[in-house]
């Protein structure tokens, strides 16, 4: 799929949507019918692989997974609650339960749009019919993170949202498939939207490359690269890079959320996850402490 940046995504990316969509109904996270065939085989096909790489040191993939889904659902549910958020575009929402659960909770109090490429996005819309009618306020879109304009571009996506409200970009999964100068342009897309609204706020999971020198780590990214096709990147080796890429990008606040320290709220979180995944949150509105 050529895009106006005229990179190609590799459609060779998608499957791990359906990878990570079996690990969510499996922990609870998720819905029965979000679960694909796709999923399930890959789950049984990986699991030898996961725990063979857990053993040698690698961390646990559920583990590493579950631990950055739950945090992302902690802020977002958060900033939704307390009204800071009150428009969601999930971007590479895949097969995520994320959109049904937070409508679920929260009502007409946000809405919610998932955008993916036009397959993942046509298999979740299918997806959630087998559930029921999707709710008032939750949309299912065609996007493609690196189409700069027109139809499949985020500004597409977000001109019908209100300005006067707060909206929030998350993107999970998505980053490390793609190289520094693609997240260096879909980041200033990000910002430069999220800038209209009266409230901005991103999340994604980051993984900077000096906490994943660990053995067995190594072996695992490998495999995920010939999995997906594609070289897996890890574009930071420490937070201060992070920030000061983020605020280049017209992100002025950001800050890297440790999961460890949200433990109390995050029950479960396995120990020693703490150091392999963070929590990228940034904001383009001033008036908030960065903290949280
Ligand atoms: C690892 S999956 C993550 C899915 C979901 N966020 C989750 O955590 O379960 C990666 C997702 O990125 C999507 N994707 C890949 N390239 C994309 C692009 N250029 N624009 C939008 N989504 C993309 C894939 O279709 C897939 O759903």
């Amino acid at each position: 799929m050529e895009n106006t940046s005229g990179y190609r995504t590799p459609a060779s990316i998608s499957p791990t949507g359906h990878y990570t969509g079996y690990i969510w109904a499996r922990h609870g996270l998720s819905h029965p019918a979000l679960v694909t065939h796709t999923g399930r085989i890959l789950f049984q096909l990986f699991r030898p692989i996961v725990w063979l790489a857990g053993a040698t040191g690698a961390p646990r993939a559920d583990s590493f997974l579950l631990t950055r889904h739950r945090l992302i659902d902690l802020r977002l549910a958060e900033a939704i609650e307390s009204g800071r958020v009150a428009q969601v575009i999930e971007i590479a929402a895949g097969l995520a339960a994320r959109g049904w659960r937070m409508k679920q909770r929260f009502g007409d109090r946000v809405t919610y749009i998932e955008a993916d490429l036009p397959e993942m996005a046509q298999a979740k819309r299918e997806a959630l019919a087998r559930i029921g009618s999707l709710a008032a306020g939750h949309h299912i879109v065609d996007i493609d993170a690196l189409q700069e304009s027109g139809p499949g571009s985020l500004a597409a996506v977000a001109a019908g949202l209100d300005r006067r409200e707060g909206v929030a970009i998350i993107t999970e999964g998505l980053l490390n498939y793609f190289s520094l100068d693609n997240v260096r342009s879909m980041w200033r897309h990000f910002a430069r939207t999220l800038a209209e609204f009266e409230r901005g706020y991103y999340w994604a999971d980051l993984y900077l490359s000096s906490d994943l020198a660990g053995p067995g780590v190594s072996p695992f990214l490998k495999l995920l690269s010939a999995f997906v096709r594609g070289r897996v990147h890890l574009h930071f080796a420490t937070a201060d890079e992070v920030h000061a890429e983020l605020e280049a990008d017209g992100f002025p606040y950001a800050r890297l959320l440790e999961p460890g320290e949200f433990a109390e709220r995050l029950s479960g979180i396995p120990h020693g996850l703490a150091g392999y995944v963070k929590v990228l949150e940034a904001r383009t509105h001033a008036g908030e402490q960065t903290s949280g």
